[in-house]
C-alpha cells in the first residue's frame, strides 16, 4: 500500500491527481503506525528531516531521506546510529550519483583513466530560489560534495575546507559561496555556488596526470569529454645540467573522447538501489554514512564562511 504524507494536503491531493488510489493524508502517525507501511522516503525542508525520519526508523521503517541528511551533523548521526541499532536501511538521495554521467566520472577517477586527480573544479549557479531556512551553501554544494564522496578512490577524501561567501541582496544568508577543499593526496577541490547568476552553469572539471574530464550537464548531446590534453612535466634526473635549467614544462595536445552514455533515469535508479539495499542489507554507495560525511564538510564549511574563510580540518564523518 502506498501513502502520501503532507501537512498541507491541498498540496498533497494536487500531486496526486484525480486518478490513483494512493492515499493522501495529513497525519504521519497513522501511516507510520501501519504495518503494511515498509519505507519511508522523506522530501520535507532540512530542518524537519530528524524528526520525521526518526519517527519513521522508530516506527521500524527503512528510510529514505532528502539530501542533505540533516540540518546538522549532530542530527546526521542520530539518525544514523538509530538506523544501525536496528538494522534498518537508512539512505540518502543523492541524486546526482545515480546518473550516467557520474557513474563514467568515477569509473574514470577510480580506474585510473585520468591518472592522478590533480584538481577538481565544479561550478552550480542558476538564478535559484533564495531559500527561508539555508545558504545556498547547504542548498546546493551538497549535490558537488556527493559527487565528490562518490567519486573518489576509496581512502581519498577531503582533509581540510574553506568558504567564502556574499549576500549582496541582504537576503540574511549567502547568496553566493566558493568552497576550497584540500584532499589527501594534496590535490584541491573548488565549488562554487550562487542563486543569483543570470545564466545556468553545471560544469564540473577533473583535472588529472594523464587526462582531464569535463562533465556539462546541460549539454546532453555530449555531457562528458575527456580530453588527452594537458601539461607533462619531465622527471629532471632524465634531464642534463644544460636542459635542467630550460623549461621543464611540456605541453600534451591529444585527442578528445566524448563517452556514450546511457539513457537513465536518476530517481529510478536511486530507488532501484533503495529497494535492493532493503531486501539485501547491502549498503548503498549513498548511505546514512556518506550522507554524514557530506554534513560534516558543510558545517566545517559554515564555520569557515563565519571565519572570514579560515581552513577547517576535516575528519572524513567521524567525530
Ligand atoms: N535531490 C535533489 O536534487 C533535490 C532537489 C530539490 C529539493 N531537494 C530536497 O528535497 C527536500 C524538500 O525540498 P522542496 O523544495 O520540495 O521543499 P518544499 O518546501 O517545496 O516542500 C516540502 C513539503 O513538505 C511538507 N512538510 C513539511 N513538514 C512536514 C512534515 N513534518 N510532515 C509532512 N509534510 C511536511 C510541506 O507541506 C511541503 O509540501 C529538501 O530536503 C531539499 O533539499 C532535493
Amino acid at each position: 500500500m502506498w501513502s502520501l504524507c503532507d501537512l498541507d494536503l491541498a498540496r498533497a491531493k494536487k500531486v496526486i491527481g484525480s486518478y490513483s488510489t494512493v492515499e493522501v493524508t495529513a497525519d504521519l502517525a497513522t501511516v507510520l503506525a501501519d504495518d503494511r507501511v515498509q519505507a519511508v522516503a522523506i522530501a520535507t525542508p532540512a530542518g524537519t528531516h530528524l524528526d520525521v525520519a526518526m519517527a519513521a526508523l522508530r516506527a521500524g521503517k527503512h528510510v529514505l531521506v532528502e539530501k542533505p541528511l540533516a540540518a546538522s551533523y549532530s542530527d546526521g548521526a542520530s539518525l544514523v546510529e538509530e538506523a544501525e541499532r536496528r538494522g534498518l536501511t537508512l539512505m540518502c538521495d543523492h541524486t546526482y550519483c545515480y546518473t550516467p554521467a557520474v557513474t563514467r566520472i568515477r569509473e574514470a577517477v577510480r580506474s585510473g583513466e585520468l591518472g592522478e586527480v590533480h584538481y577538481l573544479d565544479s561550478v552550480r549557479i542558476n538564478l535559484g530560489l533564495v531559500q527561508r531556512d539555508i545558504d545556498v551553501l547547504w542548498d546546493l554544494a551538497p549535490h558537488d560534495l556527493s559527487i565528490l564522496d562518490f567519486v573518489l578512490p576509496e581512502g581519498v577524501r577531503a582533509v581540510e575546507v574553506s568558504a567564502h561567501g556574499a549576500d549582496p541582496i541582504g537576503a540574511g544568508r549567502a547568496c553566493v559561496a566558493y568552497l576550497t577543499l584540500r584532499l589527501s593526496t594534496g590535490a584541491i577541490a573548488h565549488i562554487h555556488v550562487n542563486w543569483l547568476s543570470p545564466i545556468k552553469l553545471r560544469t564540473t572539471i577533473i583535472g588529472g596526470s594523464k587526462r582531464t574530464l569535463v562533465w556539462d550537464d546541460l549539454n546532453p548531446s555530449q555531457r562528458l569529454a575527456i580530453f588527452d590534453r594537458g601539461v607533462d612535466v619531465a622527471a629532471p634526473d632524465e634531464l642534463g645540467a644544460d636542459e635542467r635549467r630550460n623549461m621543464l614544462v611540456s605541453y600534451r595536445s591529444g585527442d578528445m573522447v566524448a563517452p556514450a552514455l546511457p539513457e537513465r533515469e536518476a530517481l529510478g535508479q536511486m530507488a532501484a538501489q533503495f529497494a535492493t539495499s532493503i531486501r539485501t542489507g547491502e549498503a548503498s554507495p549513498t548511505d546514512g554514512r556518506s550522507g554524514l560525511r557530506v554534513l560534516e564538510i558543510l558545517e566545517a564549511a559554515s564555520r569557515s564562511l563565519a571565519n572570514a574563510g579560515a581552513a577547517v580540518a576535516l575528519t572524513g564523518g567521524e567525530k
